[in-house]
Formats: C-alpha cells, structure tokens, sequence
C-alpha cells in the first residue's frame, strides 16, 4: 500500500465566537494557511506520528487503544477512527505538516484531524463523502477535546465562508473577497479555549438577564454580516466587526493586548478589528482595504509577536498529488 498525502485549511472565526456555544450563528472563513498530512500503512501494530511543527514522534500501539496519551494523541485517534470506517486495522505512518500556528484559534488541530481522517480512509482504499469525513473528525476531536461547537471541523473540510449554527449545521456563503485581504496580529499571550468558554457560560448563568440581550444582539450582528459579505460591503462588515469585538470585551474575554493590537490595527485604517476564537489572548483579525494592508502590518508589527497576511481559502480538505 503507498502514502496518501492530504491537506486542509485553518480558519478565522469572523462572527460569533462564544455566543455559538449558547445556539447563535457564528461565521468562520477558511484562511490559505494547510495543514499537510501524509499517512503510510505499514506491517506493524502502531500507529507513528511524526510532527515537523514540534520535531517529535509518538508511538500508539493499536492494541493498547486506551492507553494513548501524549501530544499526538488526537491524530492516532483520527487516524483509527477512520480505520474503524474502513474496516481495516493496520499499522500506520504519519507526517505532519502544518502552516497553521498551533493554539493559535486559527484551527490548526482540527485542519490535521480532518487531513489525517481524509489521508487514512484513502490509504486504506476508502472515499468518504466530506460530511462523513467532517463527522469523523468531529468524533476525534471530542473524544480528546471534549465539546467543540464544530466550527473547526466543518470550515476545514468544505472550505470558504460558512455561517454555522449548533445543532443546525451550517450553510456555505459566498462571500464576495475582493480588494481586502484579513490581517491577523498575535498577542503573544497564550489562550485556553475551555478555561475561557466555562467562564463565559458562568457570566451568562449569574446575569442571565443582562448577557441574553448580548447574545441576541450577536445573532443578529451575524445574520446581518453574512449578507454583508456576500455583498462585498466590507465599510459595514468592518463596522460590524467593531461592535462585535465590543460584545465579546462585554462578556470578559478581551485583555489589553487584545485591545492594543485591535486599536493600533483601527487607528492605521484597518476596516474593523476584533479578537478571533476564544480571547484571553491569541491572535486579532483586522478587515483591511488591499492598499492599506502595508501601514497596518507594520503597525502591527511593534506590538503583536507575530502577524500574518491571509486570504479566503475556497478549498477545503483535498488529496494532494505530490
Ligand atoms: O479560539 P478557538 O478557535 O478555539 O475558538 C473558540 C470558539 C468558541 O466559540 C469560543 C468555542 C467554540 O467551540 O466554538
């Protein structure tokens, strides 16, 4: 049997971030930044994993399957979930190649999941409809993240711009992404996606009356974004990134390096700016015209440990023919 090399994009949570978690719509994009992941059955009885991002190989016996621990535990899990699909158990090889920066909320864990799922099913001879290969991963990450929103999974296969709704499901836009490109600035600061979704959810038990309003106010913020954005009307999408930024300080997750880089991003003419997945650190999204882009990076660039420069990515999970 021969390697199989698959990749998936990342993405950017636009709209929406916490307020999915209690049933309001979100809206995420897929970013150009994959995830490569190649997968090799072998005659052995473990599944290797290989990471290039952090130099490290872990070993997972298949017979010890509740016995895996380690940072590459979720990518074994993916892999075998996709083998209890196929029907087939065997040893496998796995490489990992990312460009998506790790525990960034930029999906990085769930672009590999939904890479290795899709790499594993094609070397073990099987083609899996994309929801199926959504669904698989989904099944992975919780088995090792807990409850996701599903957000990550979702965008990292279909690719493009979704609007996403617990429960429901999600539906595809399509956004109209011309003459803007998405900055987005890193805080340097760590962030704990679960640490910052419980304390969330505690605001909301204790003021119930006072966060509901903030939570429909969100879902309509987004349902009014993704016409936006199928428009192409980024002066308006901008402004709607602002008051959705303030939502999120509202219920607690921004802190002042968030705020720098939102407002640095802001004074040198970016469109909007708003933090991106969970707060409490993490990377900033700016919503800047193409020709303004230059200044705000290196505005950016004094304060935020890293910034980068994506676009819309239109494909999601794919087989690579290298
Ligand atoms: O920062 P991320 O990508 O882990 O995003 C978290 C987004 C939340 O809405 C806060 C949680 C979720 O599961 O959707």
């Amino acid at each position: 049997m021969s390697w199989i090399t698959s990749s998936a994009p990342g993405k950017v949570i636009l709209f929406g971030e916490h307020f999915v978690v209690e049933g309001q719509p979100a809206i995420a994009i897929a970013v150009s930044l994959r995830a490569y992941v190649t997968v090799e059955p072998t005659q052995s009885d473990e599944i290797k994993v290989y990471s290039k991002n952090f130099d490290l190989t872990e070993t997972f016996p298949l017979n010890q399957r509740d016995s895996w621990t380690g940072k590459m535990t979720p990518v074994a899990v993916a892999a075998y979930t996709a083998m209890l699909e196929a029907d087939k158990k065997t040893g496998l090889n796995i490489h990992i190649d990312s460009q998506i920066p790790p525990g960034s909320g930029m999906g990085s864990s769930a672009a590999v999941a939904v890479a290795t799922v899709h790499a594993t099913s094609l070397a073990l001879g099987l083609q899996l409809d994309p929801r199926k290969v959504s669904d698989l991963a989904y099944e992975a990450e919780k088995v090792v993240h807990g409850k996701p929103s599903g957000i990550d999974n979702t965008i990292a296969t279909f690719g493009g711009a979704i609007a996403y709704r617990k429960g429901e499901g999600f539906i595809q836009l399509k956004p109209i992404f011309r003459g803007v490109k998405l900055v987005l600035a890193d805080t340097g600061k760590p962030r704990n996606t679960g640490e910052m979704v419980r304390r969330v959810l505690a605001l909301k038990n204790t003021y119930p009356s006072i966060l509901d309003p903030i939570y429909y106010s969100a879902g309509k913020l987004v349902v009014e974004a993704a016409q936006l954005l199928e428009k192409g009307d980024y002066e308006n999408l901008g402004i709607l990134m602002n008051i959705n930024h303030g939502l999120l300080s509202a219920v607690g997750v921004s802190t002042k390096e968030i705020e720098l880089l939102v407002h640095t991003a802001r004074e040198n003419g970016a469109l909007g700016a708003k933090l991106t997945g969970a707060g409490g650190g993490g990377y900033i999204v700016a919503l800047c015209r193409e020709n303004d882009a230059e200044k705000i990076i290196s505005a950016l660039r004094s304060h935020a440990t890293s910034v980068l420069t994506v676009n819309l990515e239109e494909t999601g999970v794919r087989k690579e023919n290298i």
